[in-house]
């Protein structure tokens, strides 16, 4: 209510925002190597703001393989109709379609758990730090699941052979701990190297044509890449959604950058799934969070781009979840 009476405040935050924004696009503008002012594909591989999608981490085989047990085990939830898998289906793109489909789920859009390890935080408002902390939180999530870890455990205890299975890899009775530590080690294996865009990073110049490349430079041109960088082209901060005109109007105005590894198979965009299309999602986000309107030229470049940020799953590309 103070803010009301002091309407003149209320664009403290706002000039803030935008400044900072047009110091990070300045700065990675700035930071941006060139080679006498021509662009050189060979050093923006080597020195731009992407990198490559490592292999998985080495991790126990027993606990992996409980985790994708329990990733497929509705037993987590209350009425034991939904899996982790229900809502994140690893044969496709670690989503599902379209959230409204699924009785009962928040209108937010699945986002995908795969190299969901590689974000410094979890969630479209970045509200979990941890994938043992966004499992137990998946569980208790009253639109999905809507159980409890403690729940979950005295149901598996029940059962015999997992117990055991348990015993084996933890070296304890089934607990708390040790169930969201299996799903995290699990969905730690869930990473998507292999895209082509990794390829030519790693060296194999033949892997992009010259109009993808193209696209990345318009990307960084842009200053796309000031907030979607790192190895998960994004997840990597937070910031506001629609700094220059409105974006979403429903739900969280402060989100998590996402990640566009698999970005072209993994529609609809947004947090609530508002963007059927590649070209509709960038067009927006270039005069939402940049107050640029793109030709159809620069939006098809850059979707050309994006296009090669699709990653491999046991040696299968990662493939669209859409009907
Ligand atoms: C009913 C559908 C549904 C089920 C079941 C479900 N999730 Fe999710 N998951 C979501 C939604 C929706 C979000 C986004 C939540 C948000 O932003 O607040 C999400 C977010 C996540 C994220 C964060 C991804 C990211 O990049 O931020 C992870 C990891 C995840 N879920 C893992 C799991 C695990 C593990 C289970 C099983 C224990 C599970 N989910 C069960 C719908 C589901
Ligand atoms: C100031 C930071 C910022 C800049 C700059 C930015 N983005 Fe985004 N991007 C975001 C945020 C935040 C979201 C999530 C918005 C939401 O759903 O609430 C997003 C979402 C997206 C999505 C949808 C992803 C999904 O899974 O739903 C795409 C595609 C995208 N951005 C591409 C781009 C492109 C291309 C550019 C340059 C033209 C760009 N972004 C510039 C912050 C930024």
């Amino acid at each position: 209510m103070v803010i009301w009476r002091n309407p003149q405040m209320l664009l403290i935050p706002v000039i803030a925002v935008v400044a900072l924004s047009a110091l990070l696009v300045h700065l990675e503008i700035a930071q941006t190597p060139r080679s006498g002012g021509s662009f050189s594909p060979e050093v923006w591989r080597d020195a731009g703001p992407i990198t490559p999608i490592p292999p998985p981490p080495q991790a126990d085989a027993r606990k992996l393989a409980l985790g994708e047990r329990l990733f497929g085990d509705a037993r987590l939830s209350a009425d034991e109709r939904l899996s982790c898998a229900s809502c994140h289906d690893l044969t496709k793109n670690g989503a599902y379609p379209d959230q409204r489909q699924l009785e009962g789920s928040r209108h937010l859009d699945i986002p995908t758990v795969f190299n969901a390890a590689l974000s410094y935080r979890l969630t479209w408002e970045g509200n979990t730090r941890s994938l043992s902390e966004q499992a137990a939180a998946s569980i208790a999530d009253a639109s999905g699941m809507h159980s409890t870890i403690e729940e979950a455990v005295s149901k598996l205890r029940a059962d015999r052979a997992l117990s055991e299975a348990f015993r084996a890899a933890y070296g304890s009775s089934i607990n708390s701990e040790s169930v969201l530590d299996a799903l995290a080690t699990f969905e730690g294996s869930l990473l998507t190297p292999g895209s082509r865009f990794d390829r030519w990073l790693q060296g194999d110049a033949s892997a992009l044509t010259p109009d993808e490349i193209q696209g990345y430079r318009t990307f960084n041109e842009l200053g796309c890449s000031s907030c979607h960088q790192g190895v998960t082209v994004g997840a990597n901060l937070v910031t506001r959604q629609g700094i220059f005109v409105p974006l979403v109007l429903s739900g969280p105005r402060q989100v998590r950058v996402p990640s566009l590894r698999n970005v072209e198979v993994t529609g609809p965009y947004f947090h609530d799934g508002s963007a059927p299309t590649l070209e509709n999602a960038v067009q927006r986000m270039a005069a939402a969070q940049l107050d640029r309107i793109l030709t159809d030229d620069q939006v098809g470049s850059v979707v050309a781009f994006l296009k090669t940020l699709t990653g491999n799953f046991r040696g299968r590309p990662v493939a669209s979840s859409a009907p």
